[in-house]
């Protein structure tokens, strides 16, 4: 099955994780340029470092190319030396923001309803919330990843969510940085599995309106394959998205 022509617009998001400096401003202008010159049909989102927001927003928002923060604390000021608010992430420009990614679930034990709760602050800061959720690979061979991952959806997402301001993403936890990616058969079940959630919680009208992204080892090869498959309405891309070349051929699977 493919997308059907009334699926929500995509988002091809990329994960800077904690890499980039100043210089790498010119991937860039280098990737606002290709957009520029043949505009994908979908969002284009660059999550970089939280130090490159900023510079990154104030160059390039509003000419193709959005910008995002990877975390956000559910406070929303305070004493929480070394985090950073949603409201802060909107001020430096930012208008999206990563929540519950698998390496901070794993590094910070991160849990579902900690999760919720930073979703929630971004909702409240006007930022929107890519929520990422994903099985590990004990789980995915249990034979429990639709279950685990639609889990994580019920808890993960706040109760304030709305089609447009929370975008789900699927990322199974094995497929993350490693190359390897679940058949298509597997991501089409999961991401229908997923709907099926959100439309049971949110209603015929809105359930088919949230974004439901995947994420994990997207490459220019395997893009097209993955994007044009039913209930997936586009891509969170890790290492592929730090080069303009790499991201900007994944955007070629959002162009005619
Ligand atoms: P990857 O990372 O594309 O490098 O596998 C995806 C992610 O962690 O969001």
């Amino acid at each position: 099955m493919t997308r059907s022509p009334q699926a929500p617009r995509p988002l091809a998001a990329g994960n800077w994780k904690m890499n980039g400096l100043l210089a790498a401003r010119t991937e860039v202008e280098a990737l606002g340029r290709r957009i520029a010159a043949a505009p994908p049909a979908c969002d284009v989102l660059i999550c970089p470092p939280a130090t490159l927001i900023r510079p990154f927003a104030g160059a390039w928002s509003g000419q193709g190319i959005a910008f995002g923060g990877q975390d956000c604390h559910a406070a929303a000021s305070g004493a929480h030396t070394g985090d950073i608010s949603a409201a802060m992430i909107a001020d430096a420009g930012g208008a999206y923001v990563i929540i519950g990614h698998s390496e901070r679930r794993a590094a910070y034990g991160e849990s579902d309803a900690a999760i919720a709760a930073k979703a929630e602050a971004a909702l409240s800061a006007g930022l929107v919330a890519i929520v990422c959720v994903g099985e590990t690979l004990a789980e995915r061979d249990a034979g429990s990843a639709i279950a685990v991952v639609c889990g994580q959806v019920d808890a993960s997402l706040p109760p304030a969510a709305t089609p447009d301001a929370v975008v789900v993403a699927y990322e199974p936890v094995w497929a993350i940085g490693t190359g390897r990616t679940p058949s298509s058969g597997d991501i089409a079940a999961m991401h229908a599995a997923i709907r099926e959630r959100l439309t049971a919680r949110f209603g015929a009208q809105e359930g088919p309106r949230f974004r439901i992204l995947y994420g994990g080892s997207v490459k220019p090869s395997n893009a097209a394959e993955i994007l044009h498959l039913a209930n997936v309405d586009g891509a969170l891309v890790g290492g592929a998205s730090l080069k303009a070349a790499d991201f900007d051929a994944i955007l070629d699977a959002y162009r005619g």
